[in-house]
């Protein structure tokens, strides 16, 4: 185990800026799969766009709509598995997360600013109708209000990071790094893959 105390940065974190750097021309590196369990503790996995990084804490950022099912998972369970693959540079990067919802009515200047750095199209998506209710059939999605400002369910949810592991295939040796924090220090663990 190498000791971080000498550095107060998050070791994963300047790996994980240098992924984003090297995949920049491919916009599906910034997609990466969040599971999540559900009430009765049965898992689901979806996709996410990342779109912020808080360096000083290791939280990730997405936004996403408060009536989906993910929001109620967290809100009974506030544990999540992140799986974020880089094809070019064939890095694998699984974080053990929480999960913190921030909602207008929670942090209405971090939500709006979210909202309005999204692109129009995908603004949009956010004012088709409730997610998962039946829809007119062969009917375009049309937006039901205007973009201006942030609809009510829009959402930020903040991922803290408390466990990371590592896994880069590209040439021999091969690299798996466990990331862990211990009495509130990062350390890493070199393994066999
Ligand atoms: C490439 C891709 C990116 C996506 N990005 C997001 C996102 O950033 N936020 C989000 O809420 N849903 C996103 N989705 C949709 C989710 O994967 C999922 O279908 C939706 O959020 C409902 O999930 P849930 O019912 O499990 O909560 C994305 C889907 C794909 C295929």
């Amino acid at each position: 185990m190498q000791n971080h105390a000498d550095n107060p940065s998050i070791p994963w974190i300047p790996r994980l800026i240098k992924s984003l750097q090297l995949s920049r021309q491919s916009p599906e590196s910034r997609y990466f799969q969040l599971a999540t369990c559900n009430a009765e503790g049965k898992p689901s996995n979806r996709s996410l766009v990342f779109r912020a990084m808080d360096e000083l804490h290791g939280a990730i950022f997405v936004v996403s709509d408060l009536r989906t099912d993910k929001i109620a998972d967290l809100r009974n369970n506030d544990q999540g598995a992140i799986c974020w693959y880089f094809a070019h540079t064939r890095e694998q990067y699984r974080f053990d997360v929480r999960g913190t919802i921030l909602s207008l009515i929670d942090d209405g200047k971090t939500v709006a600013t979210y909202w309005h750095n999204m692109s129009e199209p995908g603004k949009k998506q956010f004012l088709w109708g409730v997610p998962k209710t039946p829809r007119a059939h062969r009917e375009p999605l049309k937006a039901n209000q205007q973009s201006n400002d942030p609809p009510e369910h829009f959402c930020v949810i903040k991922f803290t990071v408390e466990r990371a592991d590592y896994l880069c295939l590209k040439g021999n040796p091969q690299y798996r790094h466990l990331y862990e924090k211990q009495q509130g220090e990062w350390r890493t663990a070199h393994v066999i893959p």
